[in-house]
């Protein structure tokens, strides 16, 4: 394997490598269930790097307004040059949706597409998210269903996660599930009543994730991963020779989901709506 990838910059990874396969496809489904009009103000939470804010703000037009809030840096940094500038284009913030602290209520709707899972109080998360909708406003929420649905990934965890120790990452078996974590739809729209969302309706959505590049497959996806869960990044060269050891270990499981050149795995989210 080249480690040419590794060396580079995981954000930028993220949205070559995974946007067009997962968070694009996926965004068609989440938007959809948003119901976006011209004039509205969104807030895309944990904007990664910003597939939402730049496909919602045709839907906006030039008398709405986006802002995409990410607490990681990076993925900043590429929001902002992939999504343009001027009149109409996407604002951005470095914020942590668990500490948000913009001026509110303001939003017509707030969206958080395969963040929520990640925050260490998705509680807070929610009563902030709430306190920023006008009192028509919608909060969208989507997040991966468990691993038990997704089990192409989670047999690669299985095979990955004794190489974590090995080669000496700090990164744990759950943060190679994490996108999995907060499976459940009724726990998810439990947690929204729970905190003071009302008309909560969680509905299921499927897509088929086709990543380019099928025998760069691993290498992509774990330096891509990265800028999701920074701690698998921070020892840079056990980081590579962990990525080395997990594509030789699992070169025969990720052939089973080729397709001519593009891996294709089926991937399930639920997406909640509510209203303040
Ligand atoms: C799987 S990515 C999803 C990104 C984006 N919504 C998309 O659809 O491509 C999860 C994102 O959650 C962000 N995140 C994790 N914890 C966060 C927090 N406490 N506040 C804000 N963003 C957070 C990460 O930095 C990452 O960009």
């Amino acid at each position: 394997m080249s480690t040419g990838q590794l060396q580079g910059n995981p954000a930028r990874a993220y949205e070559e490598y995974f946007v067009p396969a997962i968070f694009d496809p996926l965004s068609a489904h989440t938007l959809r269930r948003a119901a976006l009009t011209p004039g509205e103000q969104v807030l895309d939470l944990a904007c990664g790097t910003g597939i939402i804010a730049r496909l919602a703000a045709p839907l906006v037009g030039a008398g709405g307004r986006v802002l995409g809030a990410d607490l990681n840096p990076a993925m900043i940094e590429v929001a902002r040059e992939v999504s343009g500038h001027g009149p109409g284009a996407p604002e951005f913030v470095v914020a942590d949706a668990t500490a948000l602290d913009l001026p509110g209520p303001g939003f017509d709707a707030v969206i958080c597409q395969q963040g929520l899972q990640f925050f260490a109080d998705r509680a807070e998360a929610v009563q902030r998210m709430r306190h920023l909708l006008r009192d028509s406003g919608r909060l969208v929420v989507a997040t991966w269903q468990s691993p038990e649905r997704h089990p192409f990934f989670q047999a690669l965890a299985e095979v990955e996660a004794p190489l974590l120790a090995e080669v000496g990452l700090s990164a744990t078996p759950d943060d190679l599930l994490a996108p999995f974590s907060f499976g459940d739809a009724d726990a998810l729209g439990d947690l929204l009543t729970a905190n003071g969302c009302s008309t909560v309706e969680v509905e299921p959505a499927s897509i088929t994730a086709h990543f380019a590049d099928a025998d760069r497959f691993i290498e992509r996806q774990v330096f891509a991963y990265v800028a999701v869960v920074p701690a698998f990044g921070a020892d840079p060269a056990a980081f590579t020779e962990y990525a080395r050891r997990v594509a030789e270990a699992t070169r025969d499981l990720v052939d089973t989901h080729r397709v001519g050149d593009h891996i294709a795995v089926p991937m399930h989210t639920q997406i909640a709506v509510a209203t303040g």
